[in-house]
């Protein structure tokens, strides 16, 4: 048997390759996608314009820009039986598990699914990216019973989920707020969901399959369901003024409080600062300013009595909810910004190439005798 070796339970600091898509410096609280901060980004870039710096390491011109939003809008509808099989689903059904499913069976219709070549990859990624904000709506409506609205051409990818899930037009505040919702989830390191997408491309298996694993991994609540969990808690708490008696009670029955602490970040995570300003002003334009009151004390006490810091899970939940938004969203909206990440690593994946294999300390029994089914 081996010797004993030092075990890196869950890989905590351990560094697997070199990538050009994000930078994270946990100390400071940094986050920086292919070389612009995340502030920048927040500030001056939309979604769309993330989506070409993941894919090709640089900011677009106008007319690259143009090219590939034209490229989403063109791949936003989804075939019609993905449609129907979103429709069968009992309505009970998480709507991260309807985009597990709906995401996996995309594939089927996709003519460049096993070809595995950097152009029909690339493809690809345009289409998934374009298509999961598809089948979230389409869930979310059919779900409801009510008519999928089928995506429109003359909206933003933000503006044009918000329509496929309300049926309304969003006014551009709220639009451009959602957008740089999109931008600020879409990439973040070696996060679990990124690492399982690249575990998967890693075996050279195809593109939909490694966007699946990922969906799967974001939906657990100490990852991308988080989120979700920060709002149920919320409503649990009330008020205001419960918020530090169920702190206290949950602290001591050893509770893990949804939207703080991270395994990279020891300070603020960036994207809650900008996160937190959107969950104010949400709340002031429409009057649920309990929601932000609530986060604000609770992020306080959290780093009073447990020293932890808000993550980017904890202001968007206020955010989205004061925008209309079911708590039961929060996650497929947060997929429906990664799988620009997602796509961006499955590439950088497969264009430097090893498979993904660690070790275990084995720690059974060895070399026992066999006995007999009889004699046992
Ligand atoms: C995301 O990795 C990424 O980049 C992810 C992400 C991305 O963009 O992809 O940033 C998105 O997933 C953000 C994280 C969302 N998850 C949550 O908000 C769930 C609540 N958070 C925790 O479960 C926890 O902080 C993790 C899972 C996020 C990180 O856990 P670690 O690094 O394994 O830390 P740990 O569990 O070892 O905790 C260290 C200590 C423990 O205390 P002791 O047992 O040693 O006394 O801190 C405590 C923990 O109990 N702790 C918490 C806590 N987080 C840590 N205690 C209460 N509530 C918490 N939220």
């Amino acid at each position: 048997m081996t010797e004993s070796q030092a075990i890196n339970q869950g890989l905590d600091g351990v560094v697997i390759a070199n990538s050009e898509l994000s930078f994270i410096d946990g100390q400071i609280g940094k986050l920086v996608y292919s070389g612009y901060n995340i502030f920048d980004l927040a500030e001056h870039s939309t979604f769309e314009e993330v989506v070409f710096l993941l894919f090709n390491k640089r900011l677009p011109r106008q007319a690259e820009l143009d090219t590939l939003k034209a490229q989403l809008v063109g791949n936003r509808a989804v075939p019609a039986p993905i449609v129907d099989m979103l429709r069968s689903l009992p309505s009970t059904t998480h709507p991260m598990a309807a985009l597990r499913t709906g995401a996996s069976m995309l594939a089927g219709w996709d003519p460049d699914v096993e070809a595995m070549t950097p152009e029909a990859n690339l493809r690809i990624a345009y289409r998934l990216v374009a298509q999961f904000a598809t089948v979230v709506a389409a869930y979310h409506r059919v779900r409801q019973g009510l008519p999928v609205l089928p995506p429109r051409d003359d909206l933003s990818h933000a503006a044009n989920f918000l329509y496929m899930i309300n049926g309304v037009e969003p006014d551009e505040a709220t639009a451009r707020t959602f957008d740089v919702c999109l931008v600020l989830h879409a990439d973040h390191g070696f996060n679990a969901s990124t690492f399982s997408a690249r575990v998967t491309a890693a075996t050279l298996s195809d593109f939909y399959s490694a966007a699946t694993s990922a969906i799967g991994t974001l939906k657990g609540p100490l990852h991308g369901g988080a989120n979700e969990g920060v709002m149920e808690a919320l409503e649990e708490i009330g008020s205001l003024e419960n918020v530090e008696p169920w702190l206290d009670q949950a602290l001591a029955d050893k509770r893990r409080i949804m939207g703080f602490g991270h395994r990279v970040y020891k300070a603020l995570d960036p994207r809650a600062v900008v996160l937190k300003k959107f969950s104010q002003r949400m709340g002031e334009i429409t009057g649920k300013r309990k929601w932000f009151d609530m986060s604000l004390k609770l992020q306080d006490l959290m780093f009073q009595k447990k020293g932890l810091y808000a993550n980017v899970d904890f202001y968007s939940a206020s955010t989205y909810y004061t925008m209309g938004i079911p708590m039961d969203l929060f996650t497929p909206i947060f997929a429906v910004s990664r799988i620009a990440g997602w796509s961006a690593h499955i590439l950088e994946q497969y264009a430097s190439n090893r498979l993904i294999r660690p070790r275990e300390q084995y720690v059974g029994p060895m070399d026992l005798p066999w006995v007999d089914i009889g004699a046992r």
